[in-house]
């Protein structure tokens, strides 16, 4: 694992705030990061997929133009360490995930977080933009994009994992019973 010190850890459907050295039981195999501890509320969907797939993860605070030599540590150790998808969540001029995706080559996710001077717009382009060589893939922004950045996680590392791949076929079976159970309560309503 990435030799730094973890500010916040999500596992086991609650967060806490990690001691340097501190280490969560199952190793991680999705490595999130985000610029600012501003972000984690808006990105806290993404964590809740990867805590009901089962998926263990490592989460971190870092930022590209804070603290760039953290973030170039991380993601040049990342696959060293057992990390096999990576998602940076960034507002504003969101290049996180750019500069991580630069010092890796692992599948990097990034989420553009919205920030309250163009509503997202000036995340979403920094994120999605990025000049051909080097991908990000980019979700939307809101909590949709944060969750979908989750599942995106998941079907990556599901490629190779029948384990995730059966559950992922449950999830979307949920999602058409929930919404043929929706289609019939409208249909009861309208009469
Ligand atoms: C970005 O700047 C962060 O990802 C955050 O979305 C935004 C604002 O950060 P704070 O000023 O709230 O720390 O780097």
């Amino acid at each position: 694992m990435w030799g730094g010190n973890p500010i916040i850890a999500y596992c086991a459907k609650k967060v806490h705030v990690m001691e340097k050295g501190e280490r969560m039981s199952e190793k991680p195999r999705v490595g999130m990061v985000m610029g600012s501890d501003s972000d984690f509320p808006k990105i806290q969907s993404a964590l809740k997929v990867l805590t009901d797939f089962g998926v263990p993860f490592e989460v971190h605070v870092m930022s590209a133009h804070r603290t760039p030599h953290r973030v170039e540590e991380f993601a040049k150790n990342a696959r060293a360490n057992g990390l096999q998808v990576l998602i940076a969540a960034a507002g504003g001029a969101a290049h996180l995930a750019g500069v991580v995706a630069s010092h890796t080559t692992l599948p990097v996710i990034g989420i553009p977080v919205a920030t309250e001077m163009m509503g997202g717009l000036d995340s979403l382009l920094s994120t999605v933009q990025m000049p051909g060589d080097i991908p990000v893939a980019t979700v939307g922004t809101g909590s949709g994009g944060a969750k979908n950045a989750g599942i995106l996680a998941v079907e990556i590392l599901a490629v190779t994992d029948e384990e995730l791949q059966q559950k992922l076929a449950d999830f979307r079976r949920k999602l058409v019973e929930k919404i043929i159970e929706k289609d019939q309560a409208l249909q009861e309503k309208i009469g």
